[in-house]
């Protein structure tokens, strides 16, 4: 069989891809030779604009199947038949560090799943932590400028870390989960995901209920200590991405169970804690795991730039039966993604393969921008309303409206009877073994004995005693006793 013709980008065949052209033998080079300034520039644009957090990330393909009739809650398409699969997309990523991180570190870990249902992609853009370390949107830029490298070290401080959490008792709770055991997942297939905000159902009767999401893996729970995940990080950087493509180039097929607790709206105004407040969970005494279905994955991508780098996931990305809650940081994330989209990929992100609707067609009016393909091409009108026979609206609500009261304001949420910032904490304290407290306590006294200042380590610990005393004390005495070595 005759090998294939190597071609420049416009398709024409190359006569040498060894040598450039040169005036003469040992001459300079020749600006007429087109195939060596097409490589060269195209090597120029090969990186675009990294995502803000979760840069580095694995991603794959698989399906999603319902198991259980949840019908009573949603009315969602995709998850209206016991036995419907839908196809997904997920990414996967840690947060904190840039493109080139390491895998194995203590960072939470993202978990994006895409479904491509028959009426639109349904983004779910959740962490591997059922809850987040603040609750307002307005300090997220804070936030995360605190935990990224430092403008002017250039590399992550402690003394930023810990000085945003000072001023951050909302925060104590996740930086228990994050200090504790599975802070260092083992690998992607090893750790749950979470919605970890509270979104809204609505059935189709146009009842509305809150849900939480969690997607349970069933490859079990593996973590690292922290000194495991030292070394992995310094032998395999790439230690999830290697775990995740290999096991599915070996037919592995990791799977996890999606539940939801469901709460009916009209509970939301009277529980103990505000149920749109990231910072907390729901006990499941309160309202059980119910079983939804399950997410496998199956089919690794053919490019990690083209489909994982691409990859666009909008929390504002929902399907009719699906729907935001009040959740001040989901709001202010409806509104962060696309927006990164639009700088990161351009205005014609969507028309990417991966981001796409695969199970339905785009019908709208919207047109032209960067990169624009002619999908909707031909006689379709570009505006609405018209006499041509043009998409039209539904005039159906996607989910059930919200009543609200009073006036406009920088509100802080309503308060709840069991709402402050310890409480949970605690719980998770008190939910530990022993053993898993002493990692938990050396875990943080190994972060914080490292802050320079004793203010900052000061306003620390009295968070640690307010969730507990003796998670306090063990935490004081940690930190004591490393500081003075
Ligand atoms: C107000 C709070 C938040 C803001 C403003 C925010 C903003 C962002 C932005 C701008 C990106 C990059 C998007 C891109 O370039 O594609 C991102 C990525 C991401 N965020 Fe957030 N975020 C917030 C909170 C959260 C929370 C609470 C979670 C989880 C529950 C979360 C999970 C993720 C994940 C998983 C990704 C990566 C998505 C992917 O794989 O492409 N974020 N966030």
């Amino acid at each position: 069989m005759s090998k294939r013709v190597l071609t420049t980008e416009s398709g024409a065949p190359v006569a040498d891809n060894q040598n450039s052209a040169t005036a003469g033998v040992g001459g300079p080079l020749l600006l007429q030779d087109q195939h060596l300034l097409e490589k060269l520039a195209r090597f120029n644009r090969e990186r675009i604009p990294e995502r803000v957090v979760h840069a580095r990330g694995s991603g794959a393909y698989g399906h999603f199947e319902v198991t259980d009739d949840v019908t009573g809650f949603t009315y969602a398409d995709f998850l209206n038949t016991v036995g419907k699969r839908t196809e997904v997309f997920l990414r996967f990523s840690t947060v904190a560090d840039s493109l080139g991180g390491a895998d194995a570190v203590r960072d939470p870990r993202g978990f994006a799943v895409k479904f491509y249902t028959e009426e639109g992609n349904y983004d779910l853009v959740g962490n591997n932590t059922p809850v987040f370390f603040i609750k307002d949107p307005l300090k997220f830029p804070d936030f995360i400028h605190s935990q990224k490298r430092d403008p002017f070290t250039g590399k992550q401080e402690p003394d930023n870390v810990w000085d945003f959490w000072a001023h951050s008792p909302e925060a104590t709770h996740q930086v228990t989960w994050l200090m504790g055991d599975r802070g260092i997942p083992a690998s992607y297939r090893h750790m749950n995901g979470y919605g970890s905000h509270t979104y809204q159902w609505t059935n189709a009767e146009g009842e509305a209920f809150f849900v939480k999401y969690h997607f349970k893996t069933n490859q079990g729970i593996r973590s690292l200590s922290a000194e495991q995940a030292q070394e992995i990080a310094g032998t395999d950087p790439n230690s999830h991405q290697t775990d995740l493509l290999q096991a599915i180039e070996r037919g592995v097929r990791p799977s996890w169970t999606l539940y939801v607790q469901i709460m009916p709206a009209a509970e939301a105004a009277e529980y103990r804690f505000n149920p749109f407040d990231l910072t907390k969970v729901w006990p499941h005494t309160d309202y059980p795991l119910q079983r939804v279905g399950r997410l496998v994955l199956d089919r690794n991508p053919d490019n990690v730039f083209a489909e994982v780098e691409q990859a666009a996931f909008s929390p504002n990305n929902f399907v009719p039966g699906i729907g935001p809650s009040p959740d001040k940081m989901l709001q202010g994330r409806l509104f962060a993604y696309a927006d990164a989209h639009r700088y990161r990929l351009g205005v014609n992100h969507t028309q990417l393969a991966v981001n796409a609707p695969r199970a339905t067609v785009v019908s709208n009016y919207g047109r032209d921008g960067l990169m624009a393909s002619p999908a909707q091409g031909r006689a379709a009108k570009n505006y609405e309303p018209n006499s041509y026979d043009g998409p039209a609206e539904t005039g159906r609500p996607l989910s059930a409206p919200l009543a609200v009261t009073g006036h406009t304001g920088t509100h802080e949420a309503p308060p709840h009877t069991k709402d402050d910032h310890f409480f949970q904490a605690g719980e998770l304290y008190r939910l530990m073994s022993a053993e898993e407290r002493s990692r938990l306590v050396a875990n943080i006294a190994g972060g914080l004995s490292q802050v320079s200042r004793d203010d900052v380590i000061e306003k620390n610990l009295t968070h640690f005693h307010a969730a507990d005393p003796e998670y306090g004390t063990r935490v004081e005495e940690a930190v004591r006793a490393l500081r003075e070595d």
